[in-house]
């Protein structure tokens, strides 16, 4: 009965807090609120204006070619297809975006993270081998994945996916944000511009800092589209 008191306490104060914690995406207040690139001729909301609603179309919300298989003919053998506010404009607001993996044998996509979602990766062809590392101290979860399988990586969590089948894979993903984001760790750790100081990153990878140059001095590719 005695801890009742300062744990309603903390309550109230968690209460109090959440609506200056902007991590998330904010309920929507209207049916929709279509996104538009013209400040001029709408209300701003969230990082995009709300189209005038009379002007809005099917097509705001509607986006073909999702079953169309990707190149994967790059270094990672992998491809990433975005469907997020920026190309589905009915996003805006709504919480919630989805993207398609294709993956040729071997083809990995590299540790990253969304800083703002949790993902929701379901397997539509092949087999994936797919893992999450926790927040300090560094649990690591690793589930092969099969035709019809999902699997959830939790809101911004590191992650990974790799082709481990004879045949291309691919998987669908959503997201609980109209523009989740993507960090992908080794491009953001060696290869942002400007480059991070080798002496930081030599003293942080206990690497010799040629190893560190020698990292610095690769094409670091994004697979995400
Ligand atoms: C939106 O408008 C800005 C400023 O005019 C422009 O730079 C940008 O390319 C536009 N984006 C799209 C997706 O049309
Ligand atoms: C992904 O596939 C599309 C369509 O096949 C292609 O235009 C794009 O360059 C590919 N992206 C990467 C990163 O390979």
């Amino acid at each position: 009965m005695m801890r009742s008191v300062p744990y309603l306490v903390t309550l109230a104060l968690l209460a109090l807090a959440f609506p200056f914690a902007s991590a998330f995406d904010p309920s929507a207040l209207q049916d929709f609120c279509v996104a538009v690139n013209d400040s001029s001729s709408g209300v701003f909301v969230n990082g995009k204006f709300c189209k005038d609603p009379n002007l809005v179309r099917v097509d705001d919300f509607f986006l073909p070619g999702l079953d169309i298989p990707r190149s994967t003919s790059n270094p990672l053998g992998s491809n990433v297809t975005r469907i997020t506010v920026d190309n589905l404009p009915g996003l805006n607001t709504l919480d919630i975006s989805l993207a398609r993996l294709d993956f040729a044998p071997n083809g990995v996509n590299p540790p990253h993270t969304h800083p703002r979602a949790t993902e929701v990766l379901q397997v539509l062809e092949g087999t994936l081998y797919a893992g999450f590392v926790t927040s300090n101290p560094n649990r690591l979860f690793t589930k092969i994945l099969h035709k019809g399988d999902v699997i959830v990586f939790p809101f911004s969590l590191i992650h990974f996916e790799i082709n481990i089948g004879e045949t291309n894979a691919v998987a669908l993903s959503r997201f609980n944000s109209q523009n989740p984001g993507v960090i992908t760790i080794a491009n953001a750790v060696f290869g942002s511009d400007p480059l991070i100081n080798a002496d930081v990153l030599t003293k942080a990878f206990q690497l010799d800092k040629n190893v560190i140059e020698y990292l610095q001095k690769q094409i670091w590719w994004n697979n995400n589209n």
